[in-house]
């Protein structure tokens, strides 16, 4: 189960494709090799870090600040064997400590806030060993001055979805990850897989709306009708954009970054997975 950006390659993909196609483009886009340790901030359910574990072996820590999703992530990891591997905690971000060899975040830096902004990078900056790889993979606003989104549509959400969500735009999240000590290395521009991703959550949810009404109420079902649909509508619109910034501690000497960006096309996942003997 997965509350972010899908990744459609093709555009024809179904949701489920598109969200494992996403953590599998993140994975590789961070070069996460068997061995590595890895944090992901903002876990949600889990999901991201599952796929790590099985198809790199690798062992993962996750933060969120949802009780239920602690719960039911540590039952899915529980379930396929993975419990050694992965530890689900429920704990703020700015409480982790330790060193991590790649860390994620996926969705999670629109809570920050912007004057916590620089220190939340500077937390990644200080979790990461010296030679790690970050990925922050977030919405942004498209106003310059990182100001309300137009037309009332953040207002909407910060009164019934999001109390206290703001969203930088790209250039302060730049700004402020360079402040904090790190290097951007590779952008990409995901707003229309994210109008496609809440066009197909909108059209499930439609297909649902008894079970989601007598489950969550009428009103709730309301907001959240106009929510996803607003958001699908607002995507396409470029009223906000969502961007994966894949980064590095700055002022690295030539590091193991490849030249090209060939290899996060090079299907190194599946070949990676078919490689490993140890996969749990
Ligand atoms: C929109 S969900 C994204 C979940 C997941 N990354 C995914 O892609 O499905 C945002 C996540 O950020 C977490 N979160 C928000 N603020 C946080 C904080 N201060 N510290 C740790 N986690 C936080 C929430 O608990 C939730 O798990």
């Amino acid at each position: 189960m997965v509350y972010s950006c899908a990744y459609f390659e093709h555009g024809n993909e179904d949701l489920a494709t598109a969200q494992e196609k996403k953590i599998d483009h993140i994975l590789t886009k961070i070069r996460l090799q068997r061995g590595h340790t890895l944090l992901d901030i903002g876990c949600g359910w889990g999901a991201l870090l599952i796929r790590a574990a099985e198809k790199f072996g690798v062992r993962g820590v996750g933060v969120t600040l949802s009780p239920n999703q602690a719960t039911l992530a540590r039952q899915l990891i529980a379930e396929k064997g993975l419990t050694e591997y992965i530890d689900i905690r429920l704990q703020d971000y700015r409480d982790i400590q330790g060193k991590f060899d790649r860390i994620t975040s996926v969705g999670m830096f629109e809570h920050v806030g912007l004057r916590n902004l620089r220190s939340y990078f500077a937390k990644i900056d200080s979790l990461l060993v010296n030679d790690g790889i970050a990925m922050n993979h977030g919405i942004t606003s498209t106003d310059a001055e990182s100001g309300e989104t137009p037309y009332g549509n953040g207002e909407f959400i910060e009164q019934f979805v999001f109390p206290n969500g703001e969203l930088p735009h790209l250039g302060l999240v730049l700004k402020t990850m360079q402040e904090a000590g790190l290097e951007a290395f590779d952008i990409e521009n995901l707003r229309h897989h994210y109008a496609r991703t809440c066009e197909l959550w909108t059209n499930n949810f439609e297909e649902h709306a008894e079970s989601i009404k007598l489950l969550a109420g009428e009103r709730r079902y309301r907001i959240w009708r106009v929510y996803l649909a607003g958001c699908a509508y607002a995507f396409n619109k470029d009223w906000i954009s969502l961007y994966q910034i894949g980064c590095v501690k700055a002022g690295r000497q030539r590091n193991s970054l490849p030249w090209s960006r060939q290899y996060m096309y090079s299907q190194s996942i599946a070949v990676d997975s078919r490689a490993s003997d140890q996969t749990p």
